[in-house]
């Protein structure tokens, strides 16, 4: 059965030390009042991927990076890649995110190969997938989102493939405050999970978690969790308070 996954991705925030206080509030309140078995995981940014995970220490709460290098090792001043990422332990990397494609650059060509890194290596890439507002408007967003799950991960093998989690993250409500509603979300995830098993299969497809992402909140993680494929949240603003993502974890049922 496919996992219940809770990923906060704290983007380019927070010092050191409060990135340090940020965990340990997060790690009281899971210890104190989380009852259900999701994943949870703190995307931190580099520097602080291995403090956070020495603090955490044997607890259940993971780390994971917000991006990696297509390559694995060389000249390539400022980047950081899987190879490293998996000496230090990290299980997870956000692949491909809107502000990555956005700002970076970076599309489905190149993701294609940063997944590949990422395997390579035994690391879970969070590979993320979504429209712009415009494409929605244009009643696009089907076809795009198909278009980018198909040119960065279709080229994997059943194996490989089932080693990803999705996140289907809306770039309108990215930091927003105006979340897909669970129609919207629910859509397009079985959207996701069909075009999964015509490819793959059906058993296949199950087995592979599928979050949103998108001005997820406390008040609103509980509806969007509850439908069929969505399967918990990846999650940016609420993720730096540790009240508002502890309550959020707790969303996951
Ligand atoms: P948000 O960000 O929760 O602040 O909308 C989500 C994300 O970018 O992963």
């Amino acid at each position: 059965m496919r996992k219940k996954i809770v990923a906060g991705n704290w983007k380019m925030n927070k010092t050191l030390a409060e990135a340090q206080a940020l965990t340990a509030e997060v790690l009281g309140m899971v210890a104190d009042e989380v009852t259900n078995d999701a994943v949870i995981i703190l995307c931190t940014p580099f520097p602080f991927l291995l403090t956070v995970k020495n603090q955490l220490g044997t607890n259940r709460i993971a780390v994971g990076a917000q991006n990696c290098s297509e390559h694995d090792s060389g000249a390539y001043t400022g980047e950081v890649s899987a190879a490293m990422l998996k000496s230090m332990n990290i299980p997870y990397v956000i692949l491909g995110h809107s502000e990555r494609r956005q700002y970076f650059g970076e599309d489905g060509q190149l993701l294609a190969k940063k997944v590949d890194a990422a395997l390579r290596h035994g690391l879970t890439p969070i590979f993320c997938c979504g429209e712009p507002l415009d494409v929605r408007e244009k009643n696009q967003h089907i076809e795009l989102v198909k278009k980018q799950v198909e040119e960065a991960l279709f080229h994997l093998d059943a194996a490989a493939i089932q080693k990803i989690v999705i996140a289907y993250e809306p770039v309108w409500a990215i930091g927003t405050g105006k979340t897909a509603t669970t129609a919207q979300a629910q859509e397009m995830h079985a959207v996701i999970r069909q075009q999964l098993a015509a490819k793959y299969g059906h058993t296949v497809a199950q087995e592979i978690s599928i979050l949103y992402g998108g001005s997820v909140k406390p008040d609103n993680a509980k509806e969007l969790f509850a439908c069929a494929d969505v399967d918990g949240g990846l999650v940016g603003g609420a993720s730096l308070k540790s009240r508002d993502f502890v309550e959020i974890i707790k969303g996951v049922g």
